[in-house]
C-alpha cells in the first residue's frame, strides 16, 4: 500500500500539489498517494487527527491552517517556529513535528532557478502576514544590504521588523515612506493579487536591473508584475517556482529525497499554457 499525504486547506479545490508530489513521486520512484482535502474552517484539529487515524505520513497545510497547525505540533523545526507558521507535518508515532519550507521554496527559487543575487542588495518586501512573515529570517540568512518591509498597516511592517532586529540590516514601515529609495529586488507578499490590486508602491522603487517577485502566481501578469514592468523591473517572477521548491522540501523531509524541481514546473507551466 502507498504512503499516504494531503494537503489541508480551504478553500484547496485549485491546489497544484497533489499534481506536483504525484511528479515528484514518479521522478524518485516513491509510493505515495496524495490528496487535497477541503477542511472545514472549524474543523482543521479534527480533520488532521482524522487523516493520522488512517494512516497518513506526513501533509502540507495552506491558507487558512497555518497558524493552527503551528500550534497544533508538537515539535517545531527552527524555522518554522521562527516563521510562527507551518506548511508541512510529519507524523511520527506520538510526535507531529511542524515544519516551514515556505522561505527555503523563496530562496531556493531566487538564488538557484532565478541566478538572483540577495546578498548585498537592497531588498524590499511587500506586506506583513503570514505570508511575509515566513520569509523574513531566510532572506535575513542570504545577506542583503538592506531588508525594507513595508506594509499598508505600518504597525505591523514595524512589529515584524522588530520580531527579527539583530538577524540583519532591517526597517520597516509605511508605503509613504519608501519614497525616493529604490530597490534591486521587490518581492510581493501580500494578497493584493488576489484581489486584483496593487500595494501603492511608489513608482521609483524598482532601481535599474532589478527583479519583482510576486510569490503569488496565476494565469497571466499579476498586477504587481505589470506595474513592475512598466516602472522599470528588468525581471519578472512569478510564485510558481517558490511552490515547487517548497514543495521539494517537504517532499525531502518526508521521504529523505530531494526531487529535481525543474521539470516540475516545466510541466506546471505547460499546463498553464493548454
Ligand atoms: P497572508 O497570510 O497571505 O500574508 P494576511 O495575514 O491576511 O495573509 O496578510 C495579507 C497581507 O497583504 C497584509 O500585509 C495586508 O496588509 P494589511 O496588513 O495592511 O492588511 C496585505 N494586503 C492585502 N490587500 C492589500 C492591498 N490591496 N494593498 C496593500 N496591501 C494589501
Amino acid at each position: 500500500m502507498s504512503d499516504r499525504y494531503a494537503v489541508f486547506g480551504n478553500p484547496v479545490g485549485h491546489s497544484k500539489s497533489p499534481a506536483i508530489h504525484q511528479a515528484f513521486a514518479v521522478q524518485c520512484h516513491q509510493q505515495i498517494s496524495y490528496r487535497a482535502i477541503l477542511t472545514p474552517r472549524d474543523g482543521f484539529a479534527a480533520s488532521v487527527r482524522g487523516f493520522v487515524a488512517a494512516g497518513g505520513r506526513g501533509a502540507n497545510v495552506t491558507l487558512p491552517f497555518k497558524e493552527e497547525a503551528w500550534r497544533l505540533a508538537t515539535r517545531l523545526s527552527v524555522r518554522a517556529e521562527l516563521a510562527g507558521a507551518v506548511n508541512t507535518l510529519l507524523f511520527a508515532g506520538a510526535e507531529t513535528l511542524g515544519d516551514n519550507t515556505d522561505g527555503a521554496g523563496l530562496l531556493r527559487d531566487l538564488t538557484c532557478n532565478l541566478a538572483c543575487r540577495v546578498a548585498g542588495q537592497r531588498v524590499l518586501l511587500l506586506g506583513a502576514g503570514g505570508a511575509a512573515r515566513g520569509v523574513v529570517a531566510p532572506l535575513l540568512d542570504a545577506r542583503p544590504a538592506l531588508l525594507w518591509i513595508a506594509n499598508r498597516t505600518a504597525a505591523r511592517a514595524s512589529d515584524l521588523a522588530q520580531r527579527f532586529a539583530g538577524r540583519g540590516a532591517l526597517a520597516g514601515g509605511a508605503y509613504q515612506e519608501l519614497e525616493g529609495e529604490a530597490f534591486d529586488l521587490v518581492i510581493n507578499a501580500t494578497s493584493a493579487s488576489l484581489a486584483g490590486e496593487l500595494p501603492p508602491l511608489p513608482a521609483g522603487a524598482f532601481a535599474s536591473g532589478s527583479m519583482a517577485y510576486d510569490m503569488m502566481y496565476g494565469q497571466g501578469e499579476t498586477p504587481f508584475l505589470a506595474y513592475a514592468r512598466e516602472h522599470g523591473a528588468a525581471r519578472l517572477a512569478d510564485g510558481l517556482g517558490m511552490l515547487v521548491e517548497q514543495a521539494a522540501e517537504a517532499f525531502y523531509l518526508w521521504r529523505g529525497v530531494r526531487p529535481n524541481s525543474a521539470p516540475v514546473v516545466a510541466m506546471l507551466r505547460g499546463t498553464e499554457r493548454g
